[in-house]
């Protein structure tokens, strides 16, 4: 807390009720259902900062829209721009598997993009690719409106489950084949807010998906 220096600061600090143990900050209930952290938010801070450079490096001096696919890269997202120092517009598609469980089932468009991606270059940003599905059919449809080219980055790459030809071209962490939840990622659109990527116990999902229980 800042010290502020008035005549009364003696008199406020007599204020305030003696010291006592804090109160255990509450965990939202998360641990029940996640296995264990794979990604600390302070690993994942790092990792942003240089992913960002990496970014800049490539989109320097251009005309640039990022692109994001909602609803899971909106953490990551807000991240990623604060620390990308390049002058950018952006805009979001929502794109979402039709299907419960951990795979990815028909793919259907909830928001179409409003800007003009004409001549632009895109930064495509997603949470993860896992079959590379969703992002292959992104790309098809974003082809389409002329852009000058298409940079693709996730936070995660998940490359054992690929089953279509597409690699990001900024990827934050390749990780194993797990369930993982957290820092924008979901199951059953929850856990999104969790600061960390955890992996999900098997035992939530296990009923509706085929998913690997690694
Ligand atoms: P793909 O189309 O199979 O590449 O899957 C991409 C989408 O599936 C992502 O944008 C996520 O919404 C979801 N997804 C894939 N793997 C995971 C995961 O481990 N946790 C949470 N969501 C995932
Ligand atoms: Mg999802």
């Amino acid at each position: 807390m800042t010290a502020l220096k008035t005549k009364n600061s003696k008199l406020k600090t007599r204020a305030v009720p003696p010291r006592r143990v804090a109160p255990k900050r509450s965990e939202g209930g998360w641990r029940k259902d996640v296995e264990r952290i794979l990604i600390t938010d302070e690993q994942i801070a790092r990792r942003i900062k240089t992913l960002a450079r990496e970014i800049e490096k490539d989109f320097r001096g251009r005309e640039t829209v990022v692109v994001s696919l909602l609803n899971g890269t909106v953490i990551f997202l807000a991240d990623l721009i604060r620390h990308l120092n390049v002058p950018l517009r952006l805009d979001f598609i929502g794109v979402s598997s039709y299907g419960a469980g951990t795979e990815s089932g028909e793919l259907i468009f909830t928001k179409e993009l409003r800007l003009d991606v004409r001549g632009r270059d895109v930064l495509l940003v997603d949470d993860i690719l896992d079959t590379g599905k969703t992002m292959a059919r992104v790309m098809a449809r974003l082809k389409l409106l002329k852009p000058r080219r298409i940079k693709t980055c996730v936070l995660l790459d998940k490359p054992a489950r690929r089953l279509e030809k597409i690699t990001a071209d900024y990827a934050g962490f390749s990780i194993p084949d797990l369930f993982v939840v957290g820092y924008g990622l979901d199951y059953a659109e929850r856990y999104r807010n969790l600061p960390f990527v955890g992996v999900l116990r098997p035992h939530i999902y296990k009923e509706v998906s085929g998913h690997a229980k690694k």
